[in-house]
């Protein structure tokens, strides 16, 4: 905390009394306007109320109407016993001391309303929000401390998902808005990189994958090889149970059983042999698909035999293959591990245009087998497993009913999600010896990262109460336009496409512009980001092109023009920042100036309250009513054609809104455009 002497000191060079402050060590005397209203309210009003000034600065709360003033006690949370509430608002009311700070002090009800005096917040803010490299909004509040900050973790060969999206859009958000606040922060990639699919994925790409192909693209092509072997692999699991199905079926017509029974069995066996050409047929073109040269190729589907497929022997090859990975055979893992550094190499430039960098891709493939080893020794010590059919279990129910039960180790040894999770949060430790952990991951999840945190407990490791798991809701029809599956990629080139449509409608507008289509992707971009922030972040949302990419309404398209529009207004009047610092602010005397001021001045409590709550659409809506503010004030405060000393108190006000949307705007991982 600044020295109170030098911030008194700071507020008398700007013209006003040396104002009395309490100096509560929690409180950002320096960086939070509202801060320091609570500092030198507390300071007042302690030896009128005799309310101890540490219960005064916690109950100060802000309002959301400026008729309630800017700040209000209520009477009743500072629980005086015996004493009337509303008589001593009006008896504090009227003893309050005259400040410098405050325009008045008025009772009314149970509450004290504080108003603060506009000048002191044009000539403290304003210069805050303009001084170069502005910090305004940050504070140090976690300084010393590191949190780890997991998010986005795609599977490789799977779609990255609406679920991955929005953990990396709020995991990116999360991490700047602690970064901001000075925590050191590690951002941390958890890949789904691991299990029985890249066997899978292996044998497909042994037979069909294309070399030029997963160089180029390979997120896309490993996808397309997943896919295709998947379903080679699914036909002849059917072909299998067909087949396991005929002869149950044929059993029991061996069996004495009731005329009725017969017939029904009978019947069951004549569909079942019905059906199994064509899923021969399915598993032979699946196949052909998979190895164009396979000997099936114009055999008659009746000549084949369906052992060829009922042996499973794509299902075969895949767990060798991956048995080997896991028996860390090199070739098995030279191919996997190629797969894995050329998806990264595409991640990174996807993440890199939602302006996020990782400090680590780990994943699951990543977690050493003596971390997990490690882990279900502490548990089997403390006597926490029991085993069944050779597999280790936990039962959370003597702890927590709602938890059930887990798989710690399967019978073959085999590791498991929740184990692996379990060793990397261990190995997370050693290494960085954070002081809090956040999971951004989807809230189908909860359960999983439940039981997780509640192992950790069980395992009784130092970290396990500093865990977070920030969950979110389901976006309902996020597809491409054509209705395929999502790719991030895609879906941000077609938002960069459908963006320059919409633009190209105002012909006069587009010809401006110098290079159309970066500022179709950077508003594109804000469509689908604030589309996803917008709204509490454990709601579902449905995936909106047309109202997403608008320019009316609350959303991305309209941040950005609102921005943009602020930086015209700027380029226009043409005044130096100096000029602007040097306004004099008593020619603001409109209340819709107070009022934007207000709001401006809400912005570190505001980001405070975001990282409190974890959430986004506390700083979305934060800007979209400050924009609205900015757009009312345009009838009112001109800044064109009007004498120098009033243009430049009012440009002073819209650089700081300007200062402010985009400080805010960047902390949710947009880039501001300046025209567009
Ligand atoms: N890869 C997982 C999925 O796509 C998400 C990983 C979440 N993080 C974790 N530590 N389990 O479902």
């Amino acid at each position: 905390m600044a020295d109170i002497e030098e911030i008194t000191a700071k507020v008398s060079a700007l013209g006003f009394d040396k104002p009395s402050l309490y100096p509560a060590p929690t409180l950002n005397l320096s960086g939070n306007p509202f801060d320091l209203f609570r500092s030198h309210i507390a300071a007042l009003l302690a030896p009128i109320s005799g309310v101890a000034p540490d219960l005064l600065v916690t109950s100060l709360e802000n309002t959301l109407l400026p008729e309630r003033g800017d700040m209000v006690i209520a009477i009743p949370r500072l629980r005086i016993k015996g004493q009337d509430p509303e008589q001593l608002a009006a008896k504090w009311a009227e003893e309050f001391p005259k400040s410098d700070l405050l325009d008045k002090v008025m009772a009314r009800g149970k509450f004290l309303q504080f108003f603060f005096n506009p000048l002191f917040l044009y000539r403290s803010v304003i210069p805050m929000i303009l001084k170069e490299n502005s910090s305004y909004g940050n504070s140090s509040i976690g300084a010393g401390k590191r949190v780890i900050v997991e998010f986005s973790s795609p599977n490789i060969a799977k779609p990255f998902h609406a679920g991955h999206l929005r953990s990396t859009i709020i995991g990116g958000f999360l991490s700047s808005l602690h970064e901001r606040h000075g925590f050191d922060v590690i951002r941390i990639n958890y890949l789904g990189d691991w299990g029985k699919q890249f066997g899978l994925l292996a044998v497909g790409f042994k037979t069909f994958g294309n070399e030029a192909e997963l160089e180029n693209d390979p997120i896309n092509h490993l996808f397309k090889v997943y896919v295709t072997v998947n379903s080679a692999h699914s036909s002849e699991k059917s072909v299998a149970d067909k087949v396991e199905e005929i002869a149950n079926l044929e059993k029991k017509l061996e069996t004495e059983l009731s005329e009725e029974d017969k017939t029904r069995t009978t019947e069951a066996l004549k569909a079942s042999q019905e059906e199994l050409p064509k899923l021969i047929a399915a598993a032979r073109d699946c196949a052909v698909i998979l190895d164009p040269n396979s000997s099936l190729k114009n055999i008659d589907i009746s000549d084949i035999d369906p052992n060829v497929f009922a042996s499973r022997p794509v299902d075969t090859e895949a767990k060798a293959y991956f048995k080997a990975m896991e028996d860390g055979d090199a070739s098995a893992l030279a191919l996997w591990s190629r797969f894995r550094s050329l998806s990264i190499k595409k991640y990174r430039d996807t993440y890199k245009r939602l302006n996020i960098s990782y400090t680590e891709y780990s994943g699951e493939s990543q977690v050493k087998e003596e971390s997990m080893q490690r882990v279900i020794d502490i548990l089997d010590k403390r006597g926490l497993l029991y085993t069944d059919r050779g597999a280790k279990l936990l039962d959370f129910k003597p702890f927590n009913k709602k938890l059930g039960k887990a798989l710690i180790q399967k019978s073959d040894g085999a590791s498991l999600y929740l184990t692996r999770d379990l060793g990397a949060a261990l190995e997370r430790y050693e290494k960085y010896k954070f002081d809090k952990m956040i999971y951004v991951v989807a809230s189908q999840q909860d359960l999983h990262l439940a039981q997780l945190f509640k192992l950790m407990e069980l395992c009784e490791f130092p970290f396990a109460k500093n865990m977070q798991h920030v969950n979110f809701g389901m976006v309902q029809g996020m597809s491409t336009r054509r209705g395929t599956v999502v790719f991030l990629d895609t879906i941000l080139q077609e938002t960069q496409q459908a963006m320059h449509d919409v633009m190209k409608k105002n012909e006069a507008k587009y010809e401006q512009i110098d290079n159309p289509d970066e500022v179709a992707d950077l508003v594109g971009i804000s469509a689908v980001m604030i589309q996803d922030m917008q709204a509490k972040r454990v709601n579902n949302y449905e995936f909106n092109w047309q109202r997403m990419l608008s320019f009316e309404g609350d959303t991305g398209p309209y941040l950005q023009y609102a921005h943009s529009r602020l930086c015209s207004v700027e380029r226009r009047a043409g005044f130096s920042t100096e000029e602007i610092l040097a306004a004099d602010y008593t020619l603001l005397t409109e209340p819709v100036a107070g009022e934007l001021m207000r709001v401006l001045a809400q912005f570190p409590e505001n980001l405070l309250f975001a990282l409190r709550n974890s959430e986004p659409s506390t700083v979305v809506s934060y800007l979209f009513k400050l924009t609205h503010i900015v757009s009312s004030c345009y009838n009112v405060l001109w800044v064109a054609g009007q004498p120098d000393e009033l243009a430049k108190a009012r440009l002073a006000l819209y650089c700081a809104a300007r200062g402010v949307l985009r400080s805010g705007m960047v902390l949710l991982g947009l880039t501001p455009v300046e025209r567009m």
